[in-house]
């Protein structure tokens, strides 16, 4: 037999909606999804959320907690003070859907917008090489699992709707920057295009993006900052960027 806890949930769509009270059993080892699973198998079956793996890699379950961004399926209850009430709300960024769905869209947009790998000309599928220091130099951004707690918890569209069209936003930051590292892709530079096309320059680096990633990638110090600095480099360093006409890659 568990503990009764208070929960507060937001409930409502997107003419609007408010926080409910709910009181709720407990028990040892549960995260938050569980609680939201036993409030749908009793007193609100019609509470909305999204989720699909339960073990964090899946990415769906992306709510805020207590006002912090973060996956309800890897969020322990035990990280909560004995009765304090618990209140979850939708991602703040995007527009609700119900209860705690929101419309991601945005980063799908965002994902389409971004330029795919472009393969040497000449290369057949089959017969790409690289090395596999270069596979391992950017492993750490294929662990994204696009949960996009980090596009919800940026400032940059957070607080201002208005700067969503030109922004791609830290997910797609690290996806040029790993492309970047790639030895094969043939698309021209990614650090101008990241400047010129998806809005880097908004990022004044608050790293809230790498505080909230469950995958612990640092989002920041090993994506952003280094393509930020090359960008500037190449700008105002004459001998860099003449350097960067002589051996071009
Ligand atoms: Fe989620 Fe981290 Fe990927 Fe952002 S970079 S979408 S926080 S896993
Ligand atoms: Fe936003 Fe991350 Fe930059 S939170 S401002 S993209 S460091
Ligand atoms: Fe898949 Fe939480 S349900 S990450």
């Amino acid at each position: 037999m568990g503990t009764k806890r208070q929960f507060r949930i937001w409930r409502g769509d997107e003419t609007g909606g408010d926080l409910q009270d709910y009181t709720v059993e407990v028990n040892e080892g549960e995260v938050v999804l569980d609680v939201i699973h036993r409030l749908q198998n009793t007193e609100a079956p019609d509470l909305a959320c999204r989720w699909n793996c339960k073990a964090g890699k899946c990415g769906s379950c992306s709510m805020e907690i207590n006002g912090k961004p973060r996956l309800s399926c890897m969020t322990r209850m035990s990280t909560f003070e004995e009765g304090e009430t618990v209140t979850v709300t939708p991602l703040r960024t995007f527009p609700v859907i119900r209860d705690l769905v929101t419309d991601v869209s945005f980063n799908y947009e965002k994902a389409r917008e971004t330029p795919a790998f472009a393969p040497p000309p000449g290369v057949a599928p089959g017969d790409y090489r690289m090395q596999q220091v270069d596979v391992e130099r950017s492993q750490e951004f294929r662990k994204c699992i696009e949960c996009f707690l980090c596009q919800n918890v940026c400032h940059v569209i957070r607080d201002h709707e208005e700067n969503k069209p030109a922004f791609s936003g830290p997910r797609y930051f690290i996806r040029a920057a790993e492309l970047d590292m790639h030895p094969l892709d043939a698309k021209a530079d990614r650090k101008e295009y990241a400047q010129a096309e998806m809005g880097l320059g908004f990022c004044n680096i608050t790293k809230c993006c790498t505080e909230v990633c469950p995958e612990h990638i640092k989002i920041t110090d090993n994506g952003i900052i280094p393509m930020k600095e090359r960008v500037v480099d190449r700008r105002y360093d004459p001998l860099v960027w003449l350097g960067s006409k002589i051996f071009r890659r």
